[in-house]
């Protein structure tokens, strides 16, 4: 039984129960432990203890997970005797029962990542219920095209097809919701999925399971395996029965997993990190810049792939602008994810990053950069959690590597700049491009730059803001593909052309 500070809002009741049980793996429609037998601990980044033991699968688990995915696919009634209306009642069943279990599934993601409460319940969840009902929508969407060509009495047609069986390979800064992002477009497409959720956060996907099985998904369609990336991810990258991976993590794993995917040349996308220039000038309404930069790069943690991490701001403001971040940034509180009292942030996801995000702002300070405000663990009643203040530099030179590498926390530098073109230049002097921001009332400059920024997202007076309908991914070594929107479904399904002669 887990034991957990007396100071944490009372578990629901589903949560205790969940986490009271014997944690299994979901494959064709089974629950199984590890082939191993072997399992892992999963901790509270609030506190430091432990809340459960999953299983930790590896290459045999992944075997048989492929080899049930694989059949759901090949012969199962999945993609030959489900209607596509079928398949969108199946998503949309799912949405509601994410719905039904939304008090849950926001406590298993604040306790296993250490987000608040208010937060898993007020973004994580519903956008993740959204993103469902969205991608069933597409369901019975997925169309073709006919095409007029050439050769006389010749006619020619496109269909989409699902790709197969998908790895799908998630991180822990939103658990449930980057799980949602894959799992949503590959079903609606008619895909097998075979999911794998980060080490540090595997609660969400476990209980995510028990909803795929509720939500009448034949088995086999929708597998779970929790474990280990170096051992159950590289299996499932490394299975020739995969036929694609969709993955979002680090770009050093990217290259990993791309590696890997020569030997049966799958299909992979990848939805990687960044360094994500956000610019505010001097004719912007200084006021919404000064509150959109703080939370574009301290919202979670700072453990988001589009964190506005460089912040450049022109110079005649740039003190002012300062001040403002500043001032909000020591107003920012931090609790457990489980604190009912009302805070803004958790911890960092784990000692590891907590080591990785310190040992940055110390190489900032040993190069010269100057601290505005943060930079210290917090102790006392947070002493076991790995708990950071947000952390402000100012006075950094551009080839810092607190302004060129991707932090993944709550760190941030305010470089000034002069003018548009030097500062359009450093902004694309990256070689990530995920997203981008710009803030002024000029709208000629605005759509200039929105022009001109290589970035797969461009916020504009705004920051953050994603919706199921919107494509979203990264240009240049942020990633391949888009997910979101239509995009997303031609991620997870292949073009066949089909001619008939009918002279
Ligand atoms: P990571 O890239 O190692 O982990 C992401 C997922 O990949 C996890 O499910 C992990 O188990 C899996 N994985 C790891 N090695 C694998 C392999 N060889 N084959 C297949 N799957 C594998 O990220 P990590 O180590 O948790 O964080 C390190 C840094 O990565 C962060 O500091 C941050 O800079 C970046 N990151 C970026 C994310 C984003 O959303 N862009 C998300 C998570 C991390
Ligand atoms: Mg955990």
């Amino acid at each position: 039984m887990v034991t957990l500070p007396n100071t944490y809002t009372a578990l629901d009741a589903r949560v205790s129960a969940f986490l009271a049980q014997e944690q299994r793996l979901l494959i064709g429609g089974r629950w199984l432990p590890a082939h191993s037998g072997e399992t892992f601990t999963t901790y509270d980044p609030s506190s430091g203890l432990p809340l459960a033991a999953v299983p930790r699968a590896a290459a045999a688990d992944v075997e048989l997970a492929v080899q049930a995915a694989r059949a759901a696919f090949d012969s199962g009634p999945w993609r030959s005797g489900l209607s596509p209306l079928e398949r969108a009642r199946l998503l949309w069943r799912l949405a509601d029962l994410l719905e039904q279990h939304a008090e849950a599934l926001a406590q298993l993601e604040a306790l296993d990542n250490g987000k608040p409460l208010a937060t898993a319940r007020s973004v994580d969840v519903p956008l993740s219920v959204d993103h469902l009902r969205y991608f069933s929508g597409w369901a019975n969407k997925i169309e073709g095209a006919t095409i007029p060509v050439n050769e006389k009495n010749m006619f020619a047609y496109t269909v989409r097809e699902p790709i197969g069986v998908c790895g799908l390979i998630v991180p822990w800064n939103y658990p449930l919701l980057m799980a949602i992002w894959k799992i949503a477009p590959a079903l609606a497409a008619g895909n097998c999925v075979i999911l794998k959720p980060a080490e540090q956060t595997p609660l969400s996907a476990l209980y995510l399971a028990r909803l795929f099985e509720e939500a009448g998904f034949p088995p086999g369609v929708c597998n779970v395996l929790t474990g280990y990336g170096e051992e159950a991810g590289a299996a499932l990258v490394d299975h020739h029965g995969v036929d694609k991976i969709g993955f979002t993590g680090s770009t050093e794993v990217a290259r990993a997993i791309v590696k890997a995917s020569v030997s049966n040349l799958k299909r992979v996308s990848l939805e990687l990190g960044g360094k994500s220039p956000n610019i505010v000038f001097a004719d912007a309404d200084l006021e919404q810049a000064i509150h959109g930069a703080t939370w574009a790069i301290f919202g979670n943690n700072g453990q988001s792939c589009t964190a506005g991490a460089r912040l450049y701001i022109e110079r005649r403001v740039f003190e002012d602008v300062v001040e403002g971040i500043a001032e909000k940034t020591r107003a920012i509180t931090l609790g457990a994810g489980l604190d009912p009292s009302p805070h803004d942030l958790g911890p960092v996801i784990s000692a590891e990053q907590l080591a990785r995000v310190t040992g940055y702002i110390e190489a900032g300070l040993r190069g010269g950069a100057r601290l505005v405000t943060g930079g210290e663990r917090l102790g006392g009643v947070l002493a076991g959690g790995y708990f950071l203040q947000p952390t402000l530099f100012i006075d950094a030179h551009d080839d810092l590597s607190i302004v060129r590498e991707e932090i993944f926390g709550p760190v941030v530098c305010a470089l000034p700049f002069d003018d548009p073109a030097e500062v359009l230049r450093r902004a694309n002097s990256s070689e990530y491009g995920l997203a981008a921001g710009i803030w002024t009332h000029d709208l000629r400059k605005a759509q200039r730059f929105a022009a001109a920024l290589q970035a797969g997202t461009v916020w504009i007076n705004t920051w953050g803001n994603t919706e199921a309908a919107v494509p979203f991914g990264g240009y240049k070594q942020s990633g391949h593909g888009r997910e979101m929107g239509y995009d997303a479904i031609q991620l997870y399904t292949e073009v066949k052309s089909v001619w008939t002669y009918y002279g």
